[in-house]
């Protein structure tokens, strides 16, 4: 049983106290990142049965960036299966930033995770469609169901990423030399990107986490969205490359599958119980936001949650 008042606390004292929290800053490679309130905090949880808590600017709606991985790589287990996700992309930490590319050159053109860029242009291409556009429509219905219905692509940010992402046109390019690309390198690049360019609330953010939770099942439309043996596969993908370069730190000091995206947004996943989202632009070296671990953190801490204790 969660104890609702206890959640409470715990979310508005990490508000409270780190919603102001200083360092970082904006991701500003994608110019639609660079304009957002740096000021802007939240955060939220939501259990497993469908209880919604929160604190600060839990309704403002940001960019979901790398956290759309997640979401395709649920949509990957369900069409290709484990097997076929750990032999076409992997489940390994890279070790490098999320858009290297020397990682590709130092495992043979194998991204190793759905969870950096390679990976995840990777798996974009391994969902099933016949069409750019029902591959578009499966990933966008997918970010929906897990989350929230009121997802949806923001045309002028996916304008600012579809003009800049020239370095991830080179990754597609250089994924399909090495024919670990299952569509159009184009196409992949195109749809990854216009994932990486919907919008969403803390709320909606914690929601996907909870439904990560709950075996699959969204604790708020109650409906049934993904096999339940595959959550492991992803809470898993999570913990080994879900903060890129501080990922081994997160487990470490937080113990709980977590990923995070270049908007600001962070989710934390405690498996059977709750997802723990919280969000606030300004961000550290390796595109995490700083005020959202810290907030993350100090909920999973206050809850006693953690995988490894
Ligand atoms: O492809 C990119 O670089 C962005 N659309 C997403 C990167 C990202 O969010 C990395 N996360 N922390």
């Amino acid at each position: 049983m969660t104890d609702l008042t206890a959640i409470k606390q715990a979310v508005t004292n990490a508000w409270q106290q780190f919603h102001q929290a200083p360092g970082g800053a904006n991701a500003d490679y994608i110019p639609f990142l660079a304009n957002i309130p740096s000021d802007l905090a939240a955060v939220a949880v939501v259990t497993a049965q469908g209880d919604i808590i929160s604190s600060g600017d839990a309704d403002y709606r940001f960019a979901i960036e790398s956290i759309s991985k997640v979401c395709t790589l649920a949509l990957a287990l369900e069409d290709i299966g484990p097997q076929a996700v750990q032999d076409q992309i992997g489940a390994d930490p890279t070790g490098l930033p999320f858009n290297s590319v020397m990682a590709l050159e130092l495992h043979n053109d194998k991204p190793l995770s759905p969870l950096v860029n390679a990976g995840a242009i990777a798996t974009v291409s391994a969902v099933t469609a016949k069409s750019a556009d029902e591959r578009w429509q499966r990933i966008l219905t997918m970010q929906r169901r897990l989350g929230s219905e009121n997802i949806a692509l923001s045309d002028e940010l996916n304008q600012s990423e579809q003009t800049t992402n020239f370095h991830n046109r080179g990754i597609s390019w250089l994924l399909y030399a090495a024919q670990n690309l299952y569509c159009d390198p184009m196409e992949a690049c195109d749809v990854y990107t216009r994932q990486c360019s919907t919008l969403l609330t803390t709320k909606e953010l914690a929601t996907m986490g909870a439904t990560l939770a709950g075996h699959g099942k969204n604790p708020v439309t109650g409906e049934q969205v993904l096999n339940p043996a595959h959550t492991p596969f992803i809470l898993a993908e999570m913990t080994m490359e879900g903060l890129y370069g501080r990922s081994g730190d997160w487990a470490y000091t937080v113990g709980l599958p977590g990923k995070s995206g270049v908007g600001g947004g962070i989710l934390a996943v405690v498996p059977g119980v709750m997802g723990i989202a919280a969000f606030s632009p300004p961000l550290d070296d390796d595109g995490n936001s700083v005020r959202g671990q810290k907030m993350v953190a100090s909920v999973a801490a206050a809850l006693g949650y953690n995988l490894y204790r």
